[in-house]
Parts: structure tokens; C-alpha cells; sequence
């Protein structure tokens, strides 16, 4: 039979607009991940519920690979703006997502302070040996997005019209950044276009098992030029998604 595309998104209102829209969906659950097992346009679909942040989103994507061997993944949903030319429901392609939480900070002793200004990145998949003490981890991984998924991404960016697609830089932590100089600071240093939570745990883990991956997001938000959160974005995301899939499919 044939590899289904897995469709992720965290929270309820980023995941179950797409279920809605499955064929002849089962539900499926492991631990706290809820899995749609559906089809799109005859084509098998699993849409997956993984709850926020960085370790859901890894816990889920591995069993999602161990038990339902997907063809491809698309992890979906909002994000906050990086960059001042995005606006609330404009959409970015991840032509590369990266991992904005993993760092590591200078040499102070006690009584000399804090400044994350001068944290530098690091990078866990580096060496297998102690990234604390290896220079090669000072470096910044970028997770590519897939070419094919990105093709049929682009070639369906028209139908989308409450704001404009684009290719970017997703970058992802357990943080909610709402300081505008750290954000410029990222924006600066890793070229991030948006902000969530999950995407690079997601693509670590579809890379450590060769499946293909794209990260799409939404801005809900955006600190950095004042876009106020609206979560009827969430809901905008998955209907594009969804034309992004049926391309993607069309093509296999
Ligand atoms: N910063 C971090 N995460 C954000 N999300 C939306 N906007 C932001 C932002 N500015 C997403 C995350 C997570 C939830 C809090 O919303 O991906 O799932």
C-alpha cells in the first residue's frame, strides 16, 4: 500500500481543520499525539495532533515514522514575525528551518552576570563527542526543506490570498521571544523570517530517518513592525496546506 503524508500541527485549532477535511478518517492515539488517519483525493494522509513545543514534536514524529512510515512530512501551523516585511497571514516556506534554543554561553564566574547577547549557537549534531568543549559545535545547523515539497508548495502559492508566500527561515525553541533586540538579534545572526516551537525538532528527527520535510508557517504575530496576534490564521494555514498536499500528491 501505499506511504502516506503526514500533516503535523501542535495545537488543536492547527491541526483539526485539515482532519476535518480527511476521507474516511480513523483516529489513532499514542501517549498524548493524535493521529488522523484519513485520505486525500484517494491518496492516504495522516494529519497528527502532537501538542506544543520542541519534545512533543520530536516524541511525536518518531513514532509517527516507526509506526505509519510516511512518504513525506509537513509540520504546520502559527509562528511569530522576525522579520519586519511579514505581516499577520502572510505564510513561509522553510527552505531551512534551525534549532534557535540550542546555545551555549561565555565564561563568566560568579558575580559577573548575565549577557545572552554574547551566546553563540551550538550545534548538537556536530560530534558525538562533549558539545561544551567542541569547536566545531559553535555553529549553526540548518535543516533543508525537501525540493519536491517545496516545488508543489510554490506552484500552489497563488490560490492562497489573504497574504503573500514566501521562502524563508523558521526557527524554532520552548521560547516565546517578545524582546524586539533578541529577535533582530536572531534575525540577524540566523536569517529567521518567523518564530514556533516546533519545526526543528521535527526536522532532526525526519533527517536522522532520511524522510523528506517541510516546515510551513503562518504569522499569528509580529513583535518586530507591531501585527497583533490573531488566531484565525491557524485556520488560513491548514487551508493552504491542503492545496499544497494535493499538489504534492498529484506529482507521486
Ligand atoms: N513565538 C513562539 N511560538 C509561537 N507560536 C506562535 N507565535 C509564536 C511566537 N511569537 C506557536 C508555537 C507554539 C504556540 C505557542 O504557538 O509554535 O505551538
Amino acid at each position: 500500500s501505499k506511504q502516506p503524508i503526514m500533516v503535523q500541527g501542535p495545537m488543536p485549532i492547527e491541526a483539526e481543520k485539515f482532519a476535518e477535511r480527511l476521507k474516511d478518517v480513523e483516529k489513532e492515539k499514542s501517549g498524548t499525539f493524535v493521529f488522523y488517519k484519513g485520505t486525500v483525493n484517494g491518496y492516504p494522509v495522516i494529519v497528527a495532533k502532537t501538542g506544543k513545543g520542541m519534545e512533543n514534536t520530536a516524541a511525536a514524529t518518531a513514532v509517527a515514522i516507526e509506526k505509519y512510515d510516511p512518504i513525506a512530512i509537513i509540520n504546520q501551523g502559527t509562528s511569530g514575525g522576525h522579520d519586519p516585511d511579514l505581516h499577520v497571514f502572510d505564510i513561509v516556506l522553510g527552505k531551512r528551518t534551525v534549532n534557535i534554543g540550542s546555545l551555549k554561553t561565555e565564561q563568566r564566574g560568579e558575580n559577573e552576570g548575565i549577557d545572552a547577547t554574547e551566546w553563540k549557537p551550538m550545534d548538537l549534531m556536530a560530534s558525538e563527542g562533549s558539545a561544551g568543549e567542541d569547536p566545531d559545535a559553535e555553529n549553526i545547523r540548518y535543516y533543508k526543506g525537501d525540493k519536491d515539497l517545496l516545488q508543489a508548495a510554490n506552484a500552489v502559492k497563488d490560490k492562497y490570498k489573504k497574504g503573500k508566500v514566501v521562502e524563508g527561515t523558521i526557527g524554532s525553541a520552548d521560547v516565546w521571544n517578545n524582546e524586539v533586540d533578541r529577535i533582530k538579534w536572531f534575525h540577524e545572526k540566523y536569517g529567521t523570517s518567523v518564530e514556533e516551537m516546533e519545526g526543528a525538532a521535527a526536522a532532526q528527527i525526519a533527517k536522522a530517518y532520511d524522510v523528506p520535510f517541510l516546515g510551513i508557517r503562518i504569522l499569528s504575530n509580529n513583535k518586530v513592525n507591531g501585527d497583533e496576534y490573531n488566531p484565525d490564521t491557524a485556520a488560513a494555514n491548514q487551508e493552504y496546506v491542503y492545496e499544497v498536499v494535493e499538489k504534492y500528491i498529484s506529482t507521486l
